[in-house]
């Protein structure tokens, strides 16, 4: 069985102790840290931006997982990429041309990631697929950490993975929101490689977050 990745987003851990939180997870075995920025803008919240993943980078050696919903994203990649992100993934309805922006993230040796949405269609990101490292799939309409899983989008995520075989192609395939004990299995049954998740890794079983990413993996 392959093995999965757990990126655990911080959007649901204690703001005010990011960087004990980060601590916890790397002690927790995450494999990286998902990092949520909004802009109130492209989703109607506002989280953390490029100061804040800065004073965070030299808490942990763990990867940084930057999941930008900005628009538009391209004139802040750079900040992001200097702040010390080492995934950093965008929506294509974000930036007036993916190309471009993807060329920039690699520009400052990153890694690309590309977001869909719910409702965003694979043909957005279909021709930019040997270009990225990493596509994330979104299971709930991004803003808000604690929605409930929308399960149509595994569909996405096997129509996906036929089409990294076919092309021969190598990007991981991650999902994002209402990731729990229950879902997991199905995603990682349709083909997901790292599973993203804030409440059930800070919330579920008093907050053990050892025990919550332990349980994810071993689903
Ligand atoms: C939603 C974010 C997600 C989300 C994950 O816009 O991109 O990363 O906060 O949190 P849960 O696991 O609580 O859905
Ligand atoms: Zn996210």
């Amino acid at each position: 069985m392959k093995k999965i990745q757990i990126s655990p987003s911080i959007l649901s851990a204690d703001f005010s102790q990011l960087g004990n939180e980060i601590k916890k997870l790397e002690e927790g075995g995450a494999d990286m840290v998902h990092v949520d920025v909004m802009d109130g803008h492209y989703v109607p919240n506002l989280t953390i931006g490029p100061p804040v993943i800065k004073a965070l980078r030299k808490h942990t050696k763990l990867l940084f997982d930057v999941h930008l919903m900005i628009s538009p994203v391209h004139k802040y990649i750079e900040d992001f990429a200097n702040a010390g992100a080492d995934i950093i993934t965008i929506h294509p309805e974000a930036t007036d041309n993916l190309q471009d922006s993807i060329k920039k993230i690699k520009e400052f040796n990153k890694k690309v990631g590309v977001s869909l949405n719910p409702e965003s269609k694979l043909e957005l990101i279909e021709n930019s697929l040997d270009q990225v490292d990493l596509v994330l799939i979104m299971s709930v309409n991004p803003g808000f950490g604690g929605q409930k899983f929308i399960p149509e989008v595994l569909e996405k995520v096997k129509k996906l993975k036929q089409l990294r075989t076919d092309r021969k192609l190598n990007f991981d395939i991650e999902i994002d929101g209402g990731i729990n004990f229950e879902n997991s299995k199905s995603a990682i049954e349709a083909g997901v490689d790292i599973l993203v998740s804030g409440t059930t890794i800070f919330k579920s079983n008093n907050g053990n977050i050892k025990k919550n990413i332990d349980l994810l993996k071993s689903i």
